[in-house]
Parts: C-alpha cells; sequence; structure tokens
C-alpha cells in the first residue's frame, strides 16, 4: 500500500506500470491533431503521455486529481509553453479551466474508471464545455468485466475472512457508455470493448505489486496487520489460472472510444 497522503506512490508507478502508458499511446493514434492544437489529458498520472504528445507540436495541458502525480510530472517533465500540468477533479472541469481558451481534443487513458458511476455526467459535462465545436474526446478505461477474475479472488478471500470487499471502479460497456456520451453532444464516431490481457512488471511478485499500487480500496476494509497476509493468499488463489511461466496476466479489458462535439 501507498505511504502517500492521497494513496498514488507516483515512482512505484512508473517503475511496476509502465504498460499503462505504453498502451496508451495507441489510444493517442486516435487522435486526429494538428501541430498548434491544444490537447488536456484528463487523468494525466506522472505525465509521460502529455510530454510524448508534444513531440508532436501539439501544446498538452495535463490534469490530475492526484498531487503526487502531478508533483512527478512537474518533477520529470518540467513545465514550459506547451506543456503544463494541473491538480484538479475532473468533475470539476470548467471551473478548473474558467480562463482558458477552448481545447481542441480531450485525450483520457486508464484514469476515467476511477470516477464512480455517478459522477460521468459532470465529467461528460466538463468535457463538452471545454471543447471547440468539432472538437474530439477520445478515450480508454477500463470496460465491463474488466480485471474481474482479480476482483473475484479478492472478494472470494475477504468473503472468508469475514470482510467486506467494493469495487472503486466503474468498467462500462458500449452500451452503457456511448448513450451518455451522446447527451452530452458528444457524436460516437467508434468505440469498442475488447480483451487485452496484460502482462504485469515485475515476474512473480507481478500481482503482489498491482494490488500495491492500486489496490488500496480494494483492501480498505482489511486491518493494516492482515493485508500482507490476505495477499498472499489472494496470490495463491489466483496462481493456477494467472500465472504462466514467470509472468502474471491481468485479465484486462477496455472500452476504447473517439467521440466528436457536435454543434
Ligand atoms: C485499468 O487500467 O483497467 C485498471 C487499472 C487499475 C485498477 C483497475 C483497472
Amino acid at each position: 500500500m501507498s505511504d502517500e497522503p492521497d494513496g498514488w506512490d507516483a515512482d512505484r508507478y512508473d517503475d511496476q506500470c509502465a504498460f499503462v502508458s505504453e498502451y496508451g499511446e495507441r489510444v493517442t493514434d486516435l487522435l486526429d491533431l494538428a501541430p498548434g492544437d491544444r490537447v488536456l489529458d484528463l487523468g494525466c498520472g506522472t505525465g509521460q503521455l502529455a510530454r510524448r504528445l508534444t513531440e508532436t507540436g501539439v501544446d498538452v495541458t495535463g490534469v490530475d486529481s492526484s498531487r503526487s502525480m502531478i508533483d512527478a510530472a512537474r518533477e520529470r517533465h518540467g513545465e514550459r509553453d506547451g506543456l503544463r500540468f494541473v491538480h484538479g477533479d475532473a468533475r470539476d472541469l470548467p471551473a478548473l479551466f474558467e480562463d482558458a481558451k477552448p481545447f481542441d481534443a480531450v485525450f483520457s487513458n486508464a484514469a476515467l474508471h476511477w470516477v464512480p458511476d455517478d459522477d460521468h455526467d459532470a465529467v461528460l459535462g466538463g468535457v463538452t464545455t471545454l471543447l471547440t465545436s468539432g472538437g474530439q474526446f477520445v478515450a480508454e478505461l477500463g470496460g465491463r468485466g474488466n480485471v474481474a477474475r482479480i476482483v473475484d479472488g479478492v472478494r472470494t478471500e475477504l468473503d472468508t475472512r469475514g470482510y467486506d470487499c467494493e469495487s472503486p471502479w466503474y468498467f462500462p460497456s458500449v452500451g452503457e457508455y456511448a448513450p451518455r456520451l451522446e447527451a452530452h453532444g458528444l457524436e460516437v464516431r467508434r468505440a469498442h470493448l475488447f480483451d487485452r490481457p496484460t502482462e504485469l512488471d515485475g515476474g512473480a511478485d507481478g500481482l503482489r505489486e498491482w494490488l500495491a499500487v492500486f489496490g488500496d480500496e480494494l483492501l480498505a476494509s482489511v486491518p493494516d496487520a492482515e493485508v500482507s497476509s490476505v495477499v498472499d493468499a489472494v496470490d495463491d488463489r489466483l496462481r493456477d489460472d494467472r500465472f504462466h511461466d514467470g509472468v502474471w496476466i491481468a485479465d484486462y479489458r477496455r472500452l476504447r472510444f473517439r467521440s466528436v462535439k457536435v454543434a
């Protein structure tokens, strides 16, 4: 578990979860941008993708609700003309960017599933407000069924010990999310849900590392002194199914879409 006040350990995230931004590059490929365009990276984490996008000549602002992530992004990439990082909540976009010029694109990778279901309308309303007419909203998030085996493994273990297990994530289907986008004036040009089995970094420790970076809320009901024995037990439970040839494979499923703001 992270010792950071907001639960995020930026160094561990970059060391153990480099695959997040590596896969994210395939999402940025869906953006249709010209040099000088203004892009907002929603949930920018430590800013790897934001910085890489600037190499195409666009101007990028990264926003993240974790202060530790924004501090790390500033430290790793610096801020300059064309790249800046803002600490703030995805639900408050219009207030955060009150004085900013509209954006040509909003982009988000592996972040929106952290926003509770009920709050997505606030996020999508904000995205529409910030976009120019014809502006793009391109994103990938965990889709329906994402990491279900891992969540089930944790839930079963906590059940046997008499603890609750609440998944903190929202993993929608295409049929559920496309109407939400359209209700906010975002015309869906492309959307698909697909399996993306994902090799976890860390070899035999891959699942433990994944739980250390992402599992705080999933394990929230477990007393601190018992967390490591729970993690050991979950590791045992899932090993036959998800650990092969020295690598843990997480059952990721992605919802990826490209939408455009219509008048
Ligand atoms: C994901 O990117 O799908 C994900 C990451 C951490 C926790 C849950 C899901």
